[in-house]
């Protein structure tokens, strides 16, 4: 039974860093004329309220979004995920915060289309509102993981996979990385996209080691952390790891890392991290 809820985390500082990253991918997707293909193994609600009590339990949108909300002088790639974000609010106050559907329906155009995978039976019920009629979007109640191999590759050759699992269950670890190794040999040139929480680090180094040997080249690794990783208990930090980024990336997170380092920290302790995982040839 799965107990994890995205709409009490939602617009913390991990969705900040996971949808700048999704939102930069897909805008540069549609750049070409040529249609792409989107899947999200693990799409949640749609979008969520940030009055309701999910939300407010801990408020953990106050120290994501809400602190960027009013700003007017971020760089280009954070100014434009937070217009995403201001035209999911058309009141002008932050109440209410989009999900990763939301982004990518965004930058979708005729010919594009969208799988969205959900197994959360009350998210699934939001997300099928969520989409509504829209013909270039499908709503699947399955296995995310499972999806992933079986709809690669997609007819239209390129596109992105965004793998975000709530790692409720500990085996998702292990599932992300068979199934982005199985996936990526199936659609070699597709950009595949792993959300990671740093809740024990050794993890994410095992996750690391296992994706820098897994013979996949053109891995990028972007994790902002907003406490040294041994002050607290939770989340620390988060990551995206990026396999086949558009070339465009790296620049744009350049510049946006160290303004969320900066902006998102507690007490000035924002990080960030920024590498190439593999090269060319894995
Ligand atoms: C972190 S949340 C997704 C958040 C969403 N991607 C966003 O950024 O707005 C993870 C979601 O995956 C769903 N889920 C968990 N295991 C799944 C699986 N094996 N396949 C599909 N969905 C799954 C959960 O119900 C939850 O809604």
């Amino acid at each position: 039974m799965l107990s994890y809820r995205h709409a009490f985390h939602a617009g913390n500082f991990a969705d900040v860093l996971k949808h700048l990253v999704l939102d930069r991918i897909l805008a540069h997707l549609a750049k070409k004329d040529k249609p792409f293909f989107c899947l999200d193994t693990h799409a949640g609600a749609g979008g969520y309220s940030l009055t309701g009590d999910h939300a407010r339990k801990n408020s953990e949108f106050e120290d994501g979004i809400g602190r960027l909300w009013t700003r007017d002088d971020l760089p280009a790639a954070l100014a434009d995920y937070l217009a995403a974000v201001r035209e999911f609010n058309p009141s002008g106050r932050l109440q209410a915060y989009p999900g990763s559907p939301f982004f990518e329906r965004r930058w979708l155009r005729a010919g594009d289309r969208l799988v969205l995978c959900e197994l959360h039976p009350a998210d699934l019920v939001r997300l099928k509102s969520f989409v509504d009629q829209d013909r270039r979007i499908k709503v699947v109640r399955n296995d995310g993981f499972h999806e992933c191999i079986a709809l690669m590759p997609p007819r239209e050759r390129r596109g992105l996979v965004l793998i975000d699992p709530s790692y409720e269950i500990k085996t998702d670890y292990r599932r992300a990385i068979e199934t982005l190794t199985g996936a990526c040999r199936r659609f070699e040139t597709g950009i595949f996209a792993l959300w990671y929480p740093v809740i024990e680090r050794r993890r994410i180094d095992s996750l690391e080691q296992a994706l820098g040997q897994s013979g996949i080249p053109r891995i990028q690794l972007f994790e902002l952390g907003v406490e040294p990783d041994a002050r607290a208990r939770g989340m620390t930090a988060s990551g995206m790891i990026v396999i086949n980024p558009p070339w465009t990336l790296r620049g744009e997170m350049e510049t946006a890392l160290p303004c969320l380092a900066d902006a998102l920290g507690r007490d000035g302790g924002g990080h960030y991290r920024m590498f190439e995982l593999t090269g060319e040839h894995g």
